[in-house]
């Protein structure tokens, strides 16, 4: 291993997208499975704390990792098999997802373009089940190859295995357990729009379009993400920072007496998805700071580093907003990344 592939005593700033000051005892960048499956077999390894990294855009880091940070860095994205009925795509866990996005596009083989400019890796999107604009990972995949970090045995995962729900999988709930090493998507043919998200049919009812195809669609998701969200190489942040709560019907029509206007989504079950956005602009924090993080003033899901912020910071703001959302509504958020 390189000197380079292997630091004692890491910086952790740039490789969180929220800038959050911390450091890791130790910094290892897995460019192939074989150095993962080396670090398995040290001697001290089964006590060693561990965390996985992507594109560090999920993570709240809320002080020094004592552990082993492992940083993804797993290259390759090519197409395995075109059938009738559908195109299957792999690439490589540390691959830049909006890259492999726009790739397939070129390539002909649509079918991830609401999914477009999304921060983080290929191997984090299935983590959280990434999802926008309509679509979800769950929707177009097929298969991973994970290694456990327990073990160091190889493992592939179907779409069953993985478990998916809203922004969760089975990953995200066992943190440090599985290092995800390549993700195949199906890409079904024909290929069918989904423009039933109003953001991207207004969108394209602006541009013109009438009869949109795939990179019509990626350059419309793109245009409504620039204009909505805070690109983390200028401002610290972590996309949404809370679900969208999920409540009892019951629960939705009280609340809509009181507030007529108030976003709701039905769910399959019955229950009814709430827009956190919305109820945090409401409480008033849209636009708002505490300390050095502040509730972005263009979409109050999104918390954004003003500079120098800790995670401690963070979590200030966060409960601060919670608790208000609660005395509110009655609705209890839920932060989207994980707290390490
Ligand atoms: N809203 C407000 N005020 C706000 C933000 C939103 O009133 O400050 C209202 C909007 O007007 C709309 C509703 O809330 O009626 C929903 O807003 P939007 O369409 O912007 O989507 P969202 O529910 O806030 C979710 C995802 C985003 C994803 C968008 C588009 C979650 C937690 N967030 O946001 O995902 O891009 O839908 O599909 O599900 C992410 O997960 O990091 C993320 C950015």
């Amino acid at each position: 291993m390189d000197a380079a592939a292997d630091t004692r005593g890491a910086e952790l700033t740039r490789f969180n997208t929220f800038g959050l000051r911390a450091r890791a005892a130790r910094l290892v960048h897995v460019r192939d499975a074989d150095q993962a499956r080396a670090l398995v077999n040290e001697a001290d390894w089964a006590h060693t704390p561990r965390l996985v990294l992507g594109g560090g855009s999920n993570v709240v880091l809320t002080g020094d990792f004592a552990g082993t940070v492992l940083k993804v860095d797993l290259p390759g994205r090519r197409l395995l098999r075109t059938e009738p009925d559908a195109w299957t795509v792999e690439a490589g866990a540390g691959e830049n997802w909006h890259d492999f996005v726009r790739w397939t596009l070129a390539q002909g083989w649509p079918g991830l373009e609401n999914l477009s400019l999304i921060p983080g890796t290929v191997g984090a999107a299935p983590i959280q089940n990434i999802g926008a604009y309509g679509l979800e990972i769950v929707d177009r995949f097929d298969s991973l190859e994970a290694i456990d970090l327990d073990t160091g045995a190889c493992r592939s995962f179907g779409g069953h295995d993985c478990a998916f729900g809203y922004r969760d999988s089975v990953f995200k709930r066992q943190p440090g357990k599985w290092l995800v090493t390549a993700v195949r998507f199906r890409l079904p043919r024909p290929w069918q729009p989904v423009t039933r998200y109003a953001d991207v049919a207004r969108e394209l009812a602006a541009r013109g379009i009438g009869a949109p195809g795939a990179l019509d669609i990626s350059d419309a998701v793109i245009a409504i993400r620039r204009r909505k969200l805070p690109d983390p190489a200028e401002i610290g942040n972590a996309g949404s920072f809370f679900k969208n709560p999920v409540v009892a019907a019951e629960a939705c029509v009280r609340l809509l007496a009181a507030h007529p206007a108030m976003p709701h989504y039905p769910q399959p079950d019955g229950r009814e998805k709430l827009a956190a956005g919305w109820l945090i602009e409401q409480a008033g924090w849209k636009g708002r700071d505490l300390g050095p993080v502040g509730c972005y003033e263009r979409q109050a899901l999104v918390l954004v580093n003003r500079g120098g912020a800790s995670g401690a910071d963070v979590r200030r703001i966060a409960d601060a907003i919670m608790a208000d959302v609660e005395r509110a509504f009655g609705v209890r958020l839920e932060p989207e990344p994980v707290f390490v």
